[in-house]
C-alpha cells in the first residue's frame, strides 16, 4: 500500500516545489451580433504567437483563446466576409486583414476597425488594455476583466454605441448601401493635426478634434485619438482573464454589475467616466428604430428552430 500512495503523492509534492509558473491568460470572445463575425488577432513584434490568428464566430457563439503569459497584441472583428468563388480569396467589407484567408497570419486590420489592445503581465506585473477608435470604428466591442485581484482598480472598457449610425458622411464607409464602418479623421484626411504627426507629434501639441470628440462622446472610455491615454488605458493585475463581447447588449452589461462607475483602471481621470453615454444612446435611439430589431433576433431564430423541430 505504501508504494502506490508514494507514487500519488510524489507528483503533487513536485508540483508544489516547482518555482511559480507563468500562467496563461484567457481571452474569451463572444459574438452577440445578429450576424457572423471573423475575429482577427495580431501579436506584437517579439511576443509569443497565438494558436489562431483568425476564425469564424457565428451569432451567439463564444470561443476562449488561451494566450501565453506576457502576450501583447490586438484583436478585432471582421464583418461581411466571403470567399471569392473565382479566386478563392477570402476578404471582408470591414477590418479585413488582407491575408486572403480566414487566418490573418501576422497581418493587422485595415482601418477602420474597433481594436481591443492588450499588454499582459507588462510593467510592474500588470495587464494593460484598452479599446481604440484611433484607427476608426467598425463594431461595438466590450472588454470585461474576470478574476482580477478582488477590489483591484480594474474595470470594463469598450465602445458600446453603434458609431456607424452616428458617423458623418465624410468618414462613413458604405458597403452594399449599408454603413459598415466609420473612418478616423487621420485615415480620411491624412493631415498632421488629425494624425498627431510632424509638428503635432506629441501629447502637448496634438489635441482632440471635432471628429475625435464625436468618438469620445459616444464611447467615453475608448481611445479617440493617439494621445487620449489619460481616460482610455485600463490596468489589472497579471493573471486576469478577459471577456470580449462583440455587439454587447447594454442591458446585460448593467445587470452584470459592470455598468458606469464600477472600476476605473489606474487613471483618476477615468473615475466616473461612463461606459455608455446615456445622452448619446438616447439621441441615437430616437432616430434609428431599426436598432430595436437587434435584441429580438435570437428569440426569432430560436422560435424558428423550435417550429422546424416541431414540424419534423
Ligand atoms: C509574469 O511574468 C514573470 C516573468 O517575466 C513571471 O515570473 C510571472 O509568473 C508572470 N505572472 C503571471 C501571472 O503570469
Ligand atoms: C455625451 O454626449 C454629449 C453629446 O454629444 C456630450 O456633450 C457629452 O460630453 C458626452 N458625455 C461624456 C461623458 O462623454
Amino acid at each position: 500500500m505504501a508504494i502506490p500512495i508514494f507514487f500519488v503523492l510524489l507528483p503533487l509534492l513536485l508540483l508544489f516545489m516547482l518555482p511559480e509558473r507563468a500562467m496563461p491568460a484567457t481571452l474569451s470572445m463572444t459574438n452577440n451580433c445578429p450576424f457572423p463575425i471573423w475575429p482577427g488577432l495580431l501579436s506584437s513584434a517579439g511576443t509569443a504567437p497565438l494558436p489562431t490568428t483568425g476564425f469564424l464566430l457565428n451569432p451567439g457563439e463564444s470561443r476562449p483563446i488561451e494566450v501565453p503569459s506576457s502576450w501583447s497584441g490586438r484583436l478585432w472583428g471582421r464583418t461581411l466576409c466571403s470567399t471569392d468563388p473565382s479566386t478563392g480569396r477570402f476578404s471582408c467589407a470591414s477590418a479585413d486583414c488582407g491575408s486572403g484567408a480566414v487566418d490573418c497570419s501576422g497581418s493587422g486590420a485595415s482601418p477602420p476597425a474597433t481594436l481591443a489592445e492588450f499588454t499582459l503581465n507588462g510593467s510592474g506585473g500588470m495587464d494593460f488594455f484598452d479599446v481604440s477608435l484611433v484607427d476608426g470604428y467598425n463594431l461595438p466591442l466590450l472588454i470585461v476583466p474576470e478574476g482580477g485581484e478582488p477590489g483591484g482598480r480594474c474595470g470594463p472598457t469598450g465602445c458600446l454605441v453603434d458609431v456607424n449610425g452616428l458617423c458623418p458622411s465624410e468618414l462613413r464607409v458604405v458597403a452594399d448601401g449599408e454603413a459598415v464602418a466609420c473612418r478616423s479623421a487621420c485615415d480620411a484626411f491624412g493631415t498632421p493635426e488629425y494624425c498627431c504627426s510632424g509638428a503635432y507629434g506629441g501629447p502637448g501639441t496634438c489635441k482632440p478634434s471635432i471628429y475625435s470628440q464625436l468618438f469620445k462622446n459616444a464611447c467615453p472610455r475608448a481611445y479617440s485619438y493617439a494621445y487620449d491615454d489619460a481616460t482610455s488605458t485600463f490596468t489589472c493585475s497579471a493573471g486576469t482573464s478577459y471577456l470580449i463581447t462583440f455587439c454587447p447588449s447594454t442591458t446585460s452589461l448593467k445587470s452584470s454589475g459592470s455598468g458606469p462607475g464600477s472600476g476605473s483602471g489606474n487613471n483618476p481621470q477615468a473615475v466616473g467616466l461612463p461606459l455608455i453615454n446615456d445622452t448619446m444612446v438616447f439621441l441615437q435611439g430616437s432616430y434609428s428604430a431599426g436598432e430595436m430589431v437587434v435584441p429580438m433576433m435570437p428569440v426569432v431564430v430560436l422560435g424558428l428552430l423550435w417550429a422546424v423541430w416541431w414540424f419534423l
